[in-house]
């Protein structure tokens, strides 16, 4: 079941100070596919559960027009919309079982007992809780309740699930488990699903396609690899995971690419940018931390020189920073330290990077 959102805004005031106004979401335009899974990423604050209930229905929009499978609902209340809200607190009841939890809904829709126990029992094999039917919720850990939680959502068989959230309470551990097992009973259903986080390895983890917000604006709307390896503009290079900025000018520009002169002299010809480039114009150009080569500076020549002023040992990965005197240190990631060695504090380093791996910001 598609879901449309057209030209949504929502604005609060404030009812103690009714001239300040809250523009919590301007003008946002999203389209959601049947089947797919969206997310919803950015800080706290920047709109995303106010886009969330808005589809749902527990608020109304200022402007604008809500769109599921085909139909304006901005007239509906919520228990006409097909949509069900998956939440971060785990509103199962204590007092029932983990099987009369899940199967609640088909009961309030008054379905036969032999159909919902056959229902329960199908999602409950799917969901790895089949021994669990007639535990108590305070049973349960922290990640079976949110299983319980999902499963109670899914047996309804909505048109739409709504997340909000929902993995913020479990250990870190435990919300790894949870987002892959999210994924994969999303898909087994193909539950067309809108999801909530500002948690970038969560989004990325879960989404087919991710809409970054920032300050009540939607700033890319893309796939984790877009979001992540083609950002639209210093803001989302800049909340995806970390970055390195490096200016430059943009020499010329054609077809294959935006030949791009660095600071330092070297120029690099890069196929990927977004925004208006303009031949002579200032550019940034993003190079994630991963993508930085690093040698040891009698090797070679390098992009850029400095020297090491901090290393961190993370096991698989060595994050380094590197003091290039030009006062924010520039972020290079090893792997597989063991084979491919260290380097150490102080040590004067080149940098390096290959051209694919960039992109350029106007
Ligand atoms: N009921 C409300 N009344 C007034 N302001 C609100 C209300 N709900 C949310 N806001 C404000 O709207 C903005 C967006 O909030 P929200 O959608 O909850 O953000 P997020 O979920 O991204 O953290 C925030 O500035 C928040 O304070
Ligand atoms: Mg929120």
């Amino acid at each position: 079941m598609g879901v449309k959102l057209v030209n949504i805004t929502k604005i609060f005031s404030d009812p103690a100070h009714p001239e300040k106004k809250v523009h919590a979401v301007n003008n946002a335009n999203i389209e959601v596919a049947d089947g797919e899974f969206v997310t919803f990423l950015g800080p706290s604050g920047c709109g995303k559960t106010t886009t969330l209930r808005i589809i749902s229905g527990f608020e109304n929009p200022t402007e604008g027009e809500v769109w599921i499978s085909g139909k304006m609902v901005n007239d509906q209340p919520p228990n006409r919309r097909d949509t069900s809200m998956v939440f971060q607190s785990y509103a199962i009841f204590p007092h029932l079982s983990v099987g009369q939890n899940i199967g609640f809904g088909l009961e309030l829709k008054e379905r036969p007992k032999k159909e919902i126990k056959q229902e329960v029992e199908k999602i409950m094999k799917v969901m790895d809780l089949k021994d669990l039917v007639n535990r108590r919720p305070d049973q349960l850990s922290g990640g079976q309740q949110q299983r319980v939680a999902l499963a109670r959502a899914i047996i309804n068989r909505p048109g739409v699930l709504l997340f909000d959230e929902p993995l913020s309470n479990l250990d870190a551990k435990l919300r790894d488990q949870m987002r892959l097992e999210i994924r994969r009973i999303q898909q087994t259903f193909g539950i067309t699903s809108i999801y909530v986080t500002h948690d970038q390895s969560e989004a990325m983890t879960v989404s087919d396609r991710i809409v970054v917000m920032n300050e009540g604006n939607i700033m890319q709307t893309g796939t984790p690899f877009e979001i992540y390896s083609r950002p639209a503009n210093n803001f989302v290079a800049d909340f995806i995971g970390r970055v390195n900025f490096f200016e430059g000018t943009a020499v010329l520009s054609d077809k294959e690419g935006i030949e791009v002169r660095f600071a330092g002299g070297a120029v690099k010809k890069i196929a990927s940018s977004s925004g208006e480039i303009m031949d002579g114009g200032p550019v940034l150009v993003t190079v994630r931390p991963e993508s930085l080569r690093l040698y040891h500076s009698q090797e070679r020549k390098g992009f850029i020189d400095g020297k090491i002023s901090k290393s961190v040992y993370l096991g698989p990965v060595v994050e380094y920073e590197i003091d290039t005197g030009s006062g924010k240190p520039v972020l290079a990631v090893t792997h597989n330290p063991v084979e491919e060695g260290f380097f150490k504090l102080g040590e004067k380093v080149t940098a390096d990077f290959n051209p694919v791996s960039a992109h350029v910001l106007a």
